[in-house]
């Protein structure tokens, strides 16, 4: 089958399933991103009614790509793991260490299933211990629904390119994220930095696929990554935490609880 029909067979797909394409009809990104694979997937979650819009593409990232989309007027983030050219020789590691993950084993489309199934479990953990971060509402094969952060179909920018009044807070902030992720959520985010955290009114943490539980052999080498990162960034613009004191604190040394 040419291209061309296989396109257009694809939109009569999509469109017999009810759902408005908003101009998602780059060429590149469908035929990279919507796959037989993810078509199924896609499916499925239009006809559980998750979703019931989908919009245009807001990124295209190393592993995924994110589009917008909608369930009842409600914003969503669509995210869609790659199948054909994640880098699934890098995500192997963060799963293989994992106890949640660790049987995982073999092709790469399994990989992929277990890697979105791992960013939504994480957001859900992230989500019940009461960090800002996107809400996870539905994950099948290789695609994660998750909540909008946004406002008008325009996602909240990264916190890079955001206009930040007192980064002193922020900062604050973002550390007592961190403190709470590995103290209740027992997690580390292991690719913390300013591309990885939205900013409005207040930073929320996204992008939480390689988060690790913390008996993942390497946690501890990640949570020290994501605070020199974290000191790297914000220390352009405030006074920062020396960054053993931070580990200190959050590993025991100083445990502040009741
Ligand atoms: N829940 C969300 N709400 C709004 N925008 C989002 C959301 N999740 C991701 N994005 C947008 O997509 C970009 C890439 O998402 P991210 O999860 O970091 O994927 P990647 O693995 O490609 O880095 C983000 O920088 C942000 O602009
Ligand atoms: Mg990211």
């Amino acid at each position: 089958m040419g291209q061309r029909d296989e396109h257009e067979r694809f939109d009569r797909k999509i469109e017999a399933m009810g759902v408005r394409i908003k101009d998602a009809n780059t060429v590149k990104v469908r035929d990279d991103v919507f796959d037989e694979v993810t078509l199924l997937a896609l499916y499925k979650l239009v006809q559980k009614k998750l979703i019931t819009v989908i919009g245009g593409p807001i990124s295209t990232g190393k592993e995924a790509n994110v589009f917008y989309g909608e369930r009842d007027g409600q914003g969503l983030a669509i995210k869609i793991y790659r199948i054909q050219t994640a880098n699934f020789k890098a995500m192997n590691e963060y799963l293989a260490g994992d106890r949640r993950f660790s049987s995982v084993r073999g092709t790469r489309k399994g990989l992929i299933f277990a890697w979105t199934k791992k960013e939504f479990s994480n957001l859900a953990r992230a989500h019940e211990a009461e960090i800002p971060a996107p809400e996870p509402l539905a994950f099948d094969r290789n695609i994660l629904l998750m909540e909008f952060l946004g406002r008008d179909e325009v996602p909240y920018p990264q916190i890079r390119n955001a206009e930040v009044e007192d980064y002193g807070k922020v900062y604050r902030e973002i550390l007592g994220y961190v403190e709470k992720l590995y103290r209740e959520a027992r997690l580390v985010h292991a690719d913390l930095s300013e591309y990885n955290i939205l900013y409005h009114e207040k930073p929320y943490l996204i992008d939480m696929g390689q988060a690790v539980t913390l008996d993942h052999p390497r946690a501890s080498v990640f949570l020290v990554r994501d605070i020199k990162n974290l000191n790297r960034y914000f220390s352009r613009y405030c006074d920062v935490v020396d960054e053993e004191e931070i580990i200190g604190t959050l590993v025991g040394t100083g445990r502040r609880e009741p």
